[in-house]
């Protein structure tokens, strides 16, 4: 089995969002393109000063998406409320700041294992797999554990901006070392944030790396060749497996 591609659409939004005057780019057209290019899987993230992503969207994704919705959230009670109303197929939860551009680091698991615990069995009990988004580090993946995550979807960020061949290097034995650690506890084990059509390569490498959620380099690649191009090219890199 390959791994999955999930696109995330966010970036769509963030464009119509420019204008705020204006119905368009669509990201329900955006993920009905997507899915026909053959993505597994459709990933937003509402956020809670709704820049991008809207409640409307979200609701429409819900009814038209034919492969999976994968909801990212912060975990507060506003957005588990929306979650379990809305049941996705997953719930990714992240953190969240208002002031950042992009979700900058993964979970403090330890620091709020608690109510990430609490949130991660409603979702359970709702049919929702439930992802937490962390950096790769091993006692996030064992707190993840704990709190009874099914999945971690591990930071690759770092990773993906290194400076150097050195930096690339420690960053990349951290996210094969949490995936091996995830994967001995049973969890299922993601990557996500800032993989291009270049640096997708070497996490390629990571054979047990079941699902690369993706936006930024899909939507920009869109720009020039459309996102159905975009798609395409990236799920044959993926087929390739680098
Ligand atoms: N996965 C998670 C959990 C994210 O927060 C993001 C960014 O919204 C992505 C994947 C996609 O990151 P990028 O847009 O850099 O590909």
């Amino acid at each position: 089995m390959y791994p999955r591609l999930g696109v995330n659409i966010d970036h769509v939004a963030t464009l119509r969002q420019a204008r705020k005057t204006v119905p368009y780019p669509d990201p329900v057209q955006a993920a009905f393109i997507a899915e026909q290019a053959g993505a597994d899987q459709i990933t937003v993230h509402l956020r809670e000063d709704r820049r991008h992503i809207q409640d409307r969207d979200l609701k429409l994704l819900r009814e038209t998406i034919q492969t999976r919705l994968n909801l990212e959230m912060a975990n507060t009670q506003d957005m588990v409320k929306i979650a379990l109303y809305l049941k996705p197929f997953g719930a990714t939860l992240v953190p969240e700041k208002r002031e950042e551009i992009t979700t900058e680091g993964g979970l403090d698991v330890m620091r709020h294992q608690e109510s990430l615990a609490r949130t991660a069995n409603l979702m359970k009990e709702a049919g929702i797999r439930v992802s937490f988004f962390i950096d790769p580090d091993l006692d996030q993946v064992r707190a993840s554990h704990k709190a009874g995550a099914e999945a971690v979807e591990v930071h690759t960020g770092k990773y993906c901006e290194a400076k150097s061949l050195d930096e690339e290097d420690s960053e990349f034995q951290a996210i094969l070392g949490s995936v091996r650690a995830g994967k001995k506890l049973g969890l299922k084990t993601y990557a996500g944030h800032g993989i291009n059509y270049h640096n997708l390569k070497r996490l390629l490498q990571i054979e047990d790396l079941e699902e690369y959620n993706i936006g930024h380099s899909i939507i920009a690649r869109a720009v020039f060749v459309g996102l159905e191009a975009a798609v395409r090219e990236m799920i044959v890199l993926i087929r390739s497996k680098g």
